[in-house]
């Protein structure tokens, strides 16, 4: 088997979300640490997709930052086609690590210059890394980026409000695809699109990646998604990944409690007539998260072991899960 693409080990960011040092000791307030991803470690084999998931906060963003090199791990780190990129992205070899992995935002409106025509737009990071010389060999290679997401190469003299939302996130993609990177971070790239224009971006995305054996990290909160773009899916809990298993096993079997709960709260497809079960509880303040198991006050099956040893990620079956519920066979 092929070494993976992508490897983060222990990932761990932490933010100081302190008061102002003279709050701290005027009114004697201590120190406030939030650990946003908490040791995070997974596996991307080149040209599949791995998908995170979990509710609003869980650290899904986070990740997606740390692997790009927007943020400097507090802890562990990232190893890509096997070198180590943080390294790499402080180094000498900054620029051609970026250029091989790139980042694909949430936002199309406001991740796109308004004041710049598509052509600056997509053509910026072929200058930045040297890629293009002379205007004709610059509008050809725009052009044909434009292309392969379906837009026409004659859109390169417009502007970004000439479009439509689904319009603007293709464009997006054509700007990150512009320096032909192997690995593409995509964060919510659907998120603030109409149903109707979301598949087709998607569709989009999985044709590039057939064709370009890209490698994807997605993060959504949309289970129907998710389940149509990825082949593994990592659910996160308070920074922290509480299972990660193949797409089918994920869908046809989730084990963790929490995976359940999400699960149960979206309707079926071939519904059977099972009520669909709202989300319970609320993610806890993860400036002060429970003991123990961090999912313990909205779980079923928690009991004495679960609120104050914590689990960690143990390969069980064919997967990587973090329940004393799973592993001691009491669900
Ligand atoms: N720059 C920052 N400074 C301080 N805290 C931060 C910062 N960025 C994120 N956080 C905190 O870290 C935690 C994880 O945030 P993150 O944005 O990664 O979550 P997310 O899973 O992407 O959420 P969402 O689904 O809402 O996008 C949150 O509690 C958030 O408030
Ligand atoms: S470790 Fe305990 S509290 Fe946490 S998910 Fe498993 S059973 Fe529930
Ligand atoms: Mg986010």
């Amino acid at each position: 088997m092929n070494a993976p693409l992508v490897q983060a080990h222990d990932l761990a960011k932490t933010f100081d979300v302190s008061a102002p040092w003279l709050n701290r000791v005027l009114e004697g307030k201590p120190r406030a640490l939030l650990h946003a991803v908490d040791g995070v470690s997974f596996e991307i084999e080149k040209g599949k997709t791995l998908a995170l998931v979990g509710e609003s906060g869980c650290g899904k963003s986070t990740v997606a930052r740390l692997l790009v090199g927007l943020y400097e791990p507090t802890r562990g780190g990232l190893t890509f086609d096997g070198q180590d990129a943080h390294a790499a992205f402080k180094g000498r070899n900054a620029k051609a690590m970026r250029r091989r992995i790139q980042m694909i935002f949430q936002d199309p409106y406001a991740s796109l210059n308004p004041r710049w025509r598509v052509e600056d737009i997509v053509a910026e990071p072929l200058r930045t890394h040297g890629l293009i010389h002379g205007k004709a060999q610059l509008q050809a290679r725009v052009g044909e980026l434009l292309s392969s997401v379906g837009l026409s190469p004659l859109d390169r003299v417009k502007f970004p409000h000439q479009f439509s939302g689904g319009q603007r996130q293709r464009i997006s993609i054509a700007r990150a695809l512009a320096t032909e990177p192997e690995f593409l971070v995509c964060d919510e790239p659907t998120s603030a699109l109409d149903v109707s224009v979301q598949a087709q971006v998607l569709n989009i995305m999985k044709d590039l990646q057939r064709q370009r054996q890209l490698t994807y990290l997605f993060i959504s909160h949309n289970l129907a998604v998710v389940r149509h773009v990825s082949d593994q899916v990592g659910v996160m809990y308070l920074g922290r990944l509480v299972e990660l298993a193949d797409k089918h096993t994920l869908f046809d079997t989730p084990r963790h409690p929490y995976t359940r709960m999400l699960l149960d709260a979206i309707p079926k497809m071939h519904d059977t007539g099972r009520a669909r079960t709202p989300v319970q509880g609320e993610v806890p303040n993860p400036l002060n998260p429970p003991p123990g198991c961090a999912f313990n006050p909205r779980c079923p099956h928690a009991n004495a072991r679960c609120r104050t040893e914590r689990p960690a990620l143990l390969s069980l079956g064919g997967i990587r899960i973090a329940c004393h519920a799973v592993e001691e066979g009491r669900i």
